[in-house]
Formats: structure tokens, sequence, C-alpha cells
């Protein structure tokens, strides 16, 4: 039975029409994954049939009858319920008091803690979620705070639940718990909506596919007859070019000197002693799973965290950043993972978020003219393939993969000589993932280092010229040119 069908749904922005004409349905006990590039469209829809946005024209059939959303409470009430792209929690509140905002059990007219909390502690334990509900929902990781918001969707008693990338913070056992929720709420008649730029979780899933492109529906399939493939060429609107997915080792490179050393450098309370050395002109990959300490290197590097003991060495003097205008100043540049909190100036234009580092390091006394600022941003809009009109809509606006093109390109206009990545391509879709990756080549060939974290082995594999495993924050092992693969990548984490 179809649960929710819309139908001709539009909706344009100054400049873009981000839905012109796209009709979705949604079955009792599916999971449908929406795909599509970065400002394909997908999140304006699924904003669309939350209630969260007014289409401009388009109609909607919920179980059976037509329906009109008011606003998010209103599709929250009749059992639509959402977890959207951006974690749309309170940080200072508690765990508890996330779960059950705006609907707290009460007991002779006062909320009931005592019932919340143990609530809360029942629902989190289907993600084996062993936390402390009663702590400020800030003092856990952003793949936790992901996975709080996605329990309080789930928790709502929805016969729909949309879920809007939910896992681009998450590792692989934290998928595995969520796609076990999903699976049990499926086996109960709920339809979810799934929004990935993930394929292998589409193919793990995934009971059927949408596919949305510049804001047109391309197409409604079966996943299990559709072949990867053809999927990724719905997507682009092209066949996939074989180049953008080299995979296998590649040949050693005559390493430059050394850039950046760290020998035994550590972080009290969140990374053991660490020894690292990059080179000039070379792609050092960071592995490992989330909380392994990988983000940690970064930190620790850039002067965002205090080094505690050992030493810091760049360009051949020892150094000892205290804050990151520190590192900055001194020819690092950081791009970090959470562009929420560190990273867009939502109101401002793309043009001037691109502009805000060189802006920074050249001191606010030499202004960059709107000329240079304008040539800046073109050039990077052009490099990045972001998509938009132009360098003035302002970035909040921009689809989120588009967002992370922006930031990065901010770190790219330093021209910093050691660029430090946290999860370039998170939330980036193919085409510019590929991009991203061919960019991370020709500046290394250029002599710019980097240094880069990912989740994803084959991208590890594709641009790394070394590889340092970590776990249990420390530095386990590091796997030199010739032998980098998924697999020895793979083993190197595991291993106990
Ligand atoms: N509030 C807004 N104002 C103006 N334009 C917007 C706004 N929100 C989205 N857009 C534009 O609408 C288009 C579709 O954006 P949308 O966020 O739906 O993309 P998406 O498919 O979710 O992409 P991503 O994978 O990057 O999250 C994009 O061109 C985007 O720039
Ligand atoms: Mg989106």
């Amino acid at each position: 039975m179809t649960l929710l069908s819309l139908s001709k749904v539009e909706k344009r922005y100054p400049g873009v029409k981000a839905l012109d004409g796209v009709d979705f349905h949604l079955r009792e006990g599916e999971v449908h994954a929406l795909l599509g590039e970065n400002g394909a469209g997908k999140s304006t829809l699924v904003k669309v049939m939350t209630g969260a946005l007014d289409g401009d024209a388009g109609t909607m059939t919920y179980l059976g009858k037509p329906l009109k959303l008011k606003s998010t409470a209103h599709a929250q009430s009749v059992g639509i319920s959402t977890v959207y792209q951006e974690v749309n929690l309170l940080s200072n509140l508690s765990v508890a008091q996330n779960l059950y905002l705006g609907r707290e059990p009460k007991k002779f007219g006062l909320i009931d803690w005592k019932r919340i909390h143990r609530q809360s502690r029942a629902v989190l334990e289907r993600f084996a979620l062993d936390i402390d509900v009663t702590q400020p929902l800030s003092n856990y990781s952003v793949a936790v705070q992901q996975l709080v918001a996605i329990a309080r969707g789930v928790d709502m008693s929805a016969k729909v639940l949309v879920l809007d990338e939910p896992t681009a913070s998450l590792d692989a056992g934290e998928v595995e718990q969520l796609f076990g929720v999903l699976r049990e709420l499926k086996s109960k008649g709920i339809g979810i909506v799934f929004i990935t730029h993930f394929l292998d979780q589409v193919y793990s899933v995934s009971d059927r596919i949408t596919v949305l492109r510049n804001g047109t529906l391309v197409g409604e399939f079966e996943t299990a007859q559709l072949p990867r493939k053809a999927l990724v060429g719905h997507m682009l609107g092209k066949e996939l070019q074989e180049a953008a997915h080299r995979s296998g080792t590649r040949e050693a490179r005559a390493a430059g000197e050394a850039l950046l050393e760290a020998a035994d450098v550590s972080v009290q309370g969140s990374l053991q002693p660490t020894s690292l050395t990059v080179n000039r002109g070379e792609a050092v990959g960071l592995a490992g799973l989330l909380g392994s300490g990988r983000t940690e290197v970064c930190k620790a590097v850039f002067g965002v965290d205090k080094v505690s003991s050992g030493k810091l060495t760049f360009k051949g003097s020892e150094r000892r950043f205290r804050q990151p205008a520190d590192a900055i100043a001194a020819g690092l540049a950081l791009c970090p993972e959470d562009r929420k909190t560190s990273g867009i100036v939502g109101p401002l234009s793309i043009r001037e978020n691109i502009a805000l580092a060189l802006q920074a390091r050249r001191g606010w006394w030499h202004p960059m003219s709107r000329a240079e600022q304008q040539r800046l941003a073109e050039r990077f809009i052009e490099e990045l393939q972001i998509a938009t009109p132009d360098a003035d809509k302002p970035i909040e606006q921009l689809s989120g993969g588009n967002q992370q093109k922006v930031i990065l390109a901010r770190w790219l206009a330093t021209e910093p000589e050691l660029l430090v990545l946290d999860e370039p391509t998170r939330g980036v879709d193919i085409g510019a993932h590929a991009e991203i990756l061919k960019l991370i080549k020709k500046l290394c060939s250029q002599g710019m280092s980097l240094l880069v974290t990912s989740s994803e082995l084959e991208e590890l594999v594709a641009f790394s010229d070394r590889v340092a495993v970590m776990r249990d924050r420390r530095k386990v092992a590091e796997i030199e040119a010739g032998d980098i693969s998924e697999d020895t990548i793979m083993r190197a984490i595991a291993e106990a």
C-alpha cells in the first residue's frame, strides 16, 4: 500500500528551481532511498513532505487522503517524523531532554523526569548507546548527537520516518545499529525515506530508489534491479568516468624534505603519544575508526588542542601553536569535519565565506577588494563545481554538500604549505568527490602537503602516498606507498 504520495511538486528559490514537477511515492514497510548529486533537490523535497517548507505547487496524499501540511509539528502529529541533515537538537540541554522535548510525559501536571530518564535509556539501548542521559548533549561527539536525533525521530510512533543523511558522521558499527533499527521498523510497516551519498548503504538497506537531478525526477527503481553503474549514470546524467575511481596501489614518489614532524605528541585526555612525519608534496592519509584519534591529530597539529607533551617541528623549527591563528600564519590550514559549528558563516555570501581565511591570513588592515574576492570565488566555484547561480548567494542557502565545497575553497585560497583536511568528502556527492580527489593530487604535484582523514578506504587508497593508522587514540601502524590497499588498511585498523 502507498503511504505517502507527492505529485508535481515545485519549489523555486531566487535563481534556482530546486524542484520542478517531482513525483514521489512511499510504500508501507519499505526503505526508499532518495538519491542525487549535491543540490539535486533531495533536502528540499524532504522538507516539503515533512511540513518544513511550502511547495509552490503540487499535491500530497497521505494514507489515501489529500493532506496539506501546516508545519513540522502538524506532520509529526499525523505520524510523519523527520531527522534533518543538520542536527537540530539543543546541545546545552541533556540527552533525555532532547529526546522528549515538546512531548514530555507528565505526572500530576509536572514533568515526570524519572520516567523520561528511564524511557530515554530504553530508547538508546536499541542503538547500543550506553551513555549518561542526564548529561548535556554537547558532551558527546557529533556521531552520538546524530544517533540521539535519529532515536528521537524513531521513537515518535511514526508511520513515516524521513532521514536526511543520517549516517554522514557514523562509523561502520553505528551504521549497522541504525540499519538494524530500520529493518525492525520496516517489519512493522513503517515507510522510511533515506537520503545518503554512500552507495554501499543504498544497496545494503534500501528496497527502492528515487533519483533526482537538477530538481527533476530521473526515475523510480527497484534497488535489486538497478546495477550500481546504472545508478551512478542516472545521478550524474552521464556515464561515470573510469579515472575517477582508481584503486589499487600507487607508486612510491620521491619524497621531499620533512615539512611537519610530530615526535611523541600527546594531548591530555584525547591523544596518546603519536609520531608522524609529513614530507613536502606528500599526501598522508589518516585512517581509523571514528573516535580512534584521527580528528585529535588534526587538532593538535593545528593548535586547536593544547599539546601536552612531545615536539612539533614545522619547516625545521620547533613550533607550538597556541591557537589556530598562529598555525595559519605559519602556513597551515585546517578544514574541519563539522562544518556546521566550525565552518560556515551562514548569512555571508559564498564570496565572503571563501575569502575569509585568506583575508585573516593577510591581516584585516589590508582588506581585499571586492573584485579580488570575486575573482577568487569564481575560480573556486568553477574548479570545485559549486552549484550556485552566483557568488553572492548566502552560503546557508546552498545544499549541504555544496557548503562543504565552499569551506574547502576557503582553505585552498590561503595556499597553505600544509593543508589538513578532516573528512573532506563527507556529504559530498560522487561527482564532486572525484573532483576533490583530483584536486588533492594536483595540489601535491604543485608542492603542497596534505594530511587527510577519511573513513572511506577507497578514498584513502586513491590519494595517499602513505597511510597512518590510528586506533585507541594512538598511531598503531604506517603503510608505505607500495603496500597501500583497502585490505592492508582494514587489517591494520582491525588488528588487536
Ligand atoms: N533556503 C534556500 N534559499 C535559496 N536556495 C536554496 C535554499 N535551500 C536550497 N536552495 C537551493 O536549492 C537547490 C536544492 O538544494 P537541496 O538542499 O534540496 O539539495 P540536496 O539534494 O539536498 O543536496 P546535498 O546532497 O548537497 O545536501 C540547490 O541549488 C540549493 O542551492
Ligand atoms: Mg541535502
